[in-house]
């Protein structure tokens, strides 16, 4: 029976780039995606850009661009990053459309209609410099627990505590640096609350992964149980989005039209290819909708979601699959560590998106489990499966075949190949269960016997012997129709490489179904190569082109001040000019340098110790060795940045920064205040 399916990834951003934790999940998808094409369902896979919301009007405001701008040329980018990792959408589209305008004030309307809208009157934080409300993750303050300084609005990084943004202590802006005031305004809520029994019965019908469901439960509760609070889907202007149709000035919050940008963009592919939207979207629709996304978005898909499509009169989702988050070398993706990987940094350097693929699916097993990309391991894998076992099967017997025979095979026959079509459905079973891990074990085990066939009959010997012609002729037919039923098996993986192969072979594109058929004795091409070894050293530039530019070695910790001489050019130049807002966001603060001293091992760095008033003195690496003997500092007041970010040094942490002038004239010369600063005062 053809099935009709609807498949969609979560949509990633419109203000950052794809990284390798985002490929996770599409090509998770896209795997999957394939796998159901091949088997000859319709299949329609859909995606888009998330263009709404406080933090990209903000970026884009940064960037001094309209937000517009700013989405349509990240859209030009994701698109093409997906496309080079062969991610194969059928459409790729942004929540910024008209479709998806009109989709979402229908879905608010028949909410409405339904009696499951409410508005109440509620207090924000609110800028009183920028004039707009603040989103938690945009007040910071000092951790009222550990009292930590800078830490964000909902919880702290560094001793994990989690609140409201009312208890911090000294809060304010991350846009303005404003201290923020309490201010009432009214929000529009959806009644989540009057949909918990719904919500218990859809999250325990078998729509998400066990781990999932019992997650759920536990948000839900029980009958009577009442745990579901009512969800705010209104922001006030100035807000990047759609206003509400009856509620000038108010904004459907990022959330309410990110998953109905699921439909919008299916609704954009159905008028362009002549698809009934309502047939896959109407109430008891006899279609499927499977949404892939990630272990951190679970709450929207599995609650939030399905009661909007349920009381709007929808259909909705069949499954959502979540999956775990990408940890590389078994640590979180660090931008110091050059662990934070963009997908076109890894296309730069690795180039072939296969790899990637390859290893992904390899570890992905459809649980909720976090996967780790072990760069060695990495490396490894790919070399030996792909190259070393795969390929290999072709490379060592296509040669023979050219020389021999002319390119022509002989009708193949063996109990290896018999084996290839009978796991065929076990294979086909683990990819459809997005066990891909288990498909791939499957594989590389009858990889593994193709290769022990070829080893033990020894085309090359025979290829010796003029008596043996025809056993060799037989040995290297069936070597290439076993290479042609593992071609069908990777191919939801390895795209690229099985068009080349069909292209080798002179078959049509292979679909799932070909197992059962196999090579006549029918003429090939010649064989090129398809595939070569990753070298370990494109690995190491690559995670060396992500480690972030602050390094001690390169750049000394000191800034340069432009020489005065450039005012000029400055004027002229818009782009170096900030707001006071922008300044304001540095800390600068007077220090006393309580101890400097030599590091072992570095040529440019001194290790300051510096009282800024705090408890302890601040431990900063600074670039000042070339002109300071660290004796002459000791007891000298200075001025550091007080609020950048605390970084791993190769040689311990530093935590902020000294200023020091210099040009080719000299330096650095640090700074110094005049008589009666005090170690802590904020320079302004
Ligand atoms: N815009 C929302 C999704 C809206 S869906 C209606 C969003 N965007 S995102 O860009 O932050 O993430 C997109 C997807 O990538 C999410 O499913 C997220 O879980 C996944 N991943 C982002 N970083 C990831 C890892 N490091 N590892 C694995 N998946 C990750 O959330
Ligand atoms: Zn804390």
């Amino acid at each position: 029976m053809t099935r009709k399916i609807l498949v969609t990834s979560a949509l990633p951003y419109a203000n950052g780039s794809i990284h390798l934790g985002h490929l996770v999940e599409y090509i998770q998808t896209d795997i999957w995606v394939r796998f159901q094409k091949m088997q000859g369902h319709t299949v329609h896979y859909v995606c888009a850009d998330d263009t709404h919301g406080t933090p990209i009007m903000l970026r884009a405001e940064k960037e001094g661009i309209t937000p517009e701008a700013l989405i349509e040329k990240v859209h030009a980018e994701h698109s093409q990053d997906f496309a080079d990792f062969l991610v194969q959408f059928d459409n790729y589209y942004s929540t910024n459309s008209e479709e998806n305008r009109a989709l979402a004030s229908g879905i608010y309307k028949a909410l409405k209609a339904n009696g499951k809208i409410a508005t109440k009157t509620i207090e924000q934080y609110f800028d009183p410099v920028k004039t707009m409300f603040l989103p938690d993750r945009f007040i910071k303050g000092e951790c009222p627990k550990c009292h930590a300084k800078d830490q964000y609005g909902d919880n702290c990084e560094v001793c994990g505590a989690t609140y409201s943004p009312t208890d911090l202590i000294n809060p304010f802006s991350a846009v303005s640096g404003a201290t923020p005031v309490r201010k009432e305004t009214e929000h529009y809520f959806f009644k989540l609350s009057e949909c918990a029994d719904f919500l218990r019965d859809w999250t325990r019908s078998g729509t998400l992964q066990a781990e999932a469901a019992n997650k759920m439960s536990e948000w839900v509760g029980e009958a009577g149980e009442n745990k579901l609070s009512d969800w705010d889907i209104s922001r006030d202007a100035p807000y990047f989005g759609f206003e509400i149709p009856d509620a000038p000035g108010k904004y459907f919050y990022v959330w309410l039209d990110a998953p109905i940008g699921y439909m919008a963009s299916f609704k954009n592919l159905c008028s362009k290819a002549g698809i009934d939207f309502d047939e896959y979207w109407k109430k008891d629709s006899s279609t499927e909708l499977y949404h892939f996304i990630g272990k951190d978005i679970l709450y929207f898909h599995a609650l939030f979601w399905p009661a909007t499509l349920e009381y709007s009169g929808h259909r909705t989702p069949t499954q959502v699959f979540a999956h775990g988050f990408l940890t590389v070398n078994g640590e979180k993706m660090s931008k110091s560590r050059g662990t934070f990987i963009t997908a076109r940094s890894y296309l730069d350097h690795v180039q072939n998106p296969e790899y990637l693929r390859y290893y992904y699916a390899a570890k992905l097993n459809g649980s909720m489990e976090d996967i780790d990309l072990n760069l060695e391991d990495f490396v490894a894998r790919v070399n030996s499966d792909l190259v070393g076992k795969y390929i290999n099967i072709a490379s060592r017997t296509a040669g023979f075949v050219a020389k021999k025979f002319d390119n022509r095979l002989t009708l193949p026959s063996h109990s290896v190949i018999d084996d290839m079509r009978a796991a065929a459905p076990a294979i086909a079973e683990a990819y459809a269960a997005r066990d891909f891990a288990r498909a791939l074990r499957e594989i590389m085990k009858l990889t593994d016997a193709a290769n022990a066939y070829v080893a033990d009959t020894a085309p090359w010997v025979l290829a010796k012997d003029d008596s043996k012609t025809a056993e060799l002729h037989a040995i290297c037919s069936n070597a290439l129709e076993m290479f042609r039923l593992l071609t069908i098996f990777l191919k939801p993986v390895l795209p690229n490489i099985a068009q080349a192969v069909e292209t080798f072979l002179n078959v049509s594109p292979l679909q799932w179904a070909d197992v059962a058929t196999g090579l006549g004795a029918q003429q090939i091409q010649a064989y090129n190569h398809m595939i070569t070894r990753i070298e370990g050293k494109h690995i190491e530039a690559m995670v060396e082109a992500n480690k972030e530019s602050l390094q001690p070695e390169a750049k000394p910790a000191a800034t340069e001040t432009k020489p005065l001489s450039s005012a000029d050019e400055i004027a002229h130049d818009q782009a170096e000019y900030i707001s006071i807002d922008d300044f304001t966001k540095i800390d600068l603060r007077i220090a006393n340098i309580v101890s400097a001293e030599h590091v072992e091992g570095a040529e440019k760095l001194l290790k300051l110790m510096l009282d800024i008033g705090e408890e302890k003195p601040r431990q900063v690496f600074a670039g000042i060795k070339s002109a300071y003997d660290p004796a002459t500092l000791v007891g000298r007041l200075t001025v550091m940045v007080a609020n950048l970010a605390p970084r791993k040094m190769k040689f311990g942490m530093s935590e902020g920064m000294v200023l020091a002038a210099s040009d080719e004239r000299g330096g650095p010369y640090i700074l110094a205040p005049d008589s009666g600063a005090q170690a802590g005062m904020r320079v302004k």
